[in-house]
């Protein structure tokens, strides 16, 4: 039986050359490569100032933090996430307020943004946190808005949307990266371009940028990392509160090749996600994912959902049937109020968001990467057809 892997990174000889480049320098961790890293990916999708981290978590903390969020401030976003969005949000003791999702794209609604704010209960809301859920832009034009009357900062969770973009009022196509104050990137072992864990922050503001530089090293002064070099200086001064979330340049060599292919990758996912949408269409047990006119997708998820009523089985069991048959296959994602943290914290309730839910009751995600083959295209087409035919009612 053929299996294909739910994710296999792209980790070819250029990736493999860089490594042993860095390892062989006498220089490991934060230092001319993360710099190079960050140099490219603010070329890559056009920012003023990219700013290399951890991971997208660090990523998010620090941009919530340079926006000057207080213990007691709310910030609204999706419920429809990876826990990492609003998990940060508890580490400055800030409230995450969550706003029913678009049942078309997944994205957080903001015809449900504007209520809750237009309802008088959330004066302390400083910001929002969009997701570009599976890589499909956000409505930007409107969230700006929103952000404009209501004076909001907007901090964007584009772990799913490195390369992606949208057209926008007045702009043309603009990347994502080079909309919101900030946009937080993810380079986790299974996003659109990997440096096994890693994160970065574009934005267009040089102070914010500074700030943020200097605090994601202990809030060490600038140039602090070359301090055990012959070209840097011993002395360094604490102006400020410092975190611990620099990228090392084992990884940022990792990013550096990652960075050469992000187009080739993200055409490959584009190629996958048509081939699907090709194969899977008509299929009255089924919905694709919708796509919109005006975008770049940049395919990081393709989350199918079934339509239960039509099914003799749910969809643990097709995800279930998919597994025994060499597919793997996962779930994007459990909406956060559900689950206990969030009920707990801030007392939310299942049944609140009952889009995300829905979404949430019936959706899968099949597998999209680069180094997937055609005949492993096929054989997931193939497998989800035969699965569907066996059981529908
Ligand atoms: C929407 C979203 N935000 C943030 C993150 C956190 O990314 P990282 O693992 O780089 O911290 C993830 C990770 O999967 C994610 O899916």
């Amino acid at each position: 039986m053929r299996q294909v892997a739910f994710h296999r990174p792209a980790i070819g000889p250029d990736e493999e050359r860089e490594v042993l480049d860095t390892l062989r320098s006498g220089w490991i961790t934060t230092g001319p490569k993360a710099k190079r890293f960050e140099k490219e990916f603010a070329a890559y999708v056009r920012a003023r100032n990219a700013l290399a981290v951890a991971h997208c978590t660090g990523a998010l903390h620090l941009s919530l933090w340079a926006m000057g969020l207080k213990p007691g401030d709310e910030v609204i976003t999706t419920p429809f996430t990876f826990t990492a969005t609003a998990e940060v949000m508890g580490y400055l003791g800030v409230r995450p307020v969550f706003c029913d999702v678009d049942p078309g794209t997944f994205n957080l609604n903001p015809a449900r943004v504007e209520e809750a704010l237009e309802g008088g209960s959330h004066q302390r809301v400083k910001a929002i946190v969009p997701v570009h859920f599976a890589g499909h832009p956000c409505d930007m034009d409107r969230l700006m808005k929103i952000a404009r009357d209501y004076n909001l900062k907007i901090i964007e969770d584009a772990a799913h949307a490195a390369g992606a973009a949208r057209h926008m009022d007045g702009r043309g196509m603009a990347k994502i990266g080079t909309i919101g104050d900030l946009t937080c990137f993810s380079f986790y072992a299974t996003k659109n371009f990997t440096t096994a864990e890693g994160g970065m922050i574009t934005t267009a503001d040089d102070a914010i940028a500074e700030k943020i530089a200097t605090a994601s090293l202990h809030g060490m002064n600038k140039d602090a990392w070359k301090r055990y070099d012959k070209s840097g200086s011993w002395f360094y001064e604490i102006h400020d509160l410092g975190f611990k979330y620099n990228l090392s340049d084992v990884h940022a060599a990792i990013g550096v090749a990652q960075l050469r292919r992000a187009d080739a990758f993200m055409r490959r996912r584009t190629e996958i996600a048509r081939r699907y949408n090709e194969g899977l269409k008509g299929i009255e047990a089924l919905q694709t994912p919708y796509s919109e006119a005006g975008i770049e997708h940049a395919w990081h998820l393709y989350v199918l959902r079934l339509k239960p009523e039509q099914l003799s089985i749910g969809r643990a069991q097709f995800v279930e049937a998919l597994r025994e048959r060499g597919v793997g296959v996962s779930v994007h994602c459990i909406p956060l109020h559900t689950m206990h943290y969030y009920q707990s914290a801030y007392g939310y309730q299942t049944g609140d968001f009952p889009v995300a839910e829905d979404i949430y009751s019936r959706c899968l995600s099949l597998p999209i990467y680069a180094a997937m083959s055609d005949a492993d295209i096929d054989y997931v087409i193939d497998t989800v057809k035969a699965i569907e035919r066996e059981n529908r009612r």
